[in-house]
């Protein structure tokens, strides 16, 4: 039996401890991370676009940004626009070059 270089495919059942970051007092519907991130990773190459066509709180845009990929999320609600938007911008800056020279003084 050989197995593939780049790993196997996802099994049918994946195990996904739920999170107590879900955001829901801003949304009714958030899902967990780990939940997009295994499609993400099985279907879009590095730098490829993910698209959700009904982003809420932009969990899908925030794991594929997380991960490389560039990331387009549509929502009819601009109030969840707006607060994807806030909840990227706040990742980014978390991560960004400034907080890290800022958290090692
Ligand atoms: C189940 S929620 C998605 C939640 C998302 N997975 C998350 O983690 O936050 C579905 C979203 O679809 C949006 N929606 C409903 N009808 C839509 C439409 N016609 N066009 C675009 N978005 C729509 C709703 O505003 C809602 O935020």
């Amino acid at each position: 039996m050989f197995y593939h270089p780049d790993g196997t495919l996802p099994g049918d059942v994946w195990e996904i401890i739920p999170e107590d970051t879900q955001k829901r007092k801003e949304h009714y519907a958030v899902y967990p991370e780990d939940l997009c991130k295994i499609p993400i990773l099985a279907t879009c190459p590095i730098n490829g676009i993910v698209l959700d066509p009904f982003s809420g709180s932009g969990t899908t845009s925030l794991v594929a940004i997380k991960h490389n990929r560039k990331s387009i999320g549509i929502d009819i609600s601009e109030e969840y626009i707006e607060f994807s938007k806030k909840r990227i911008d706040e990742y980014k800056y978390e991560n960004s070059g400034v907080l890290q020279l800022f958290n090692e003084e």
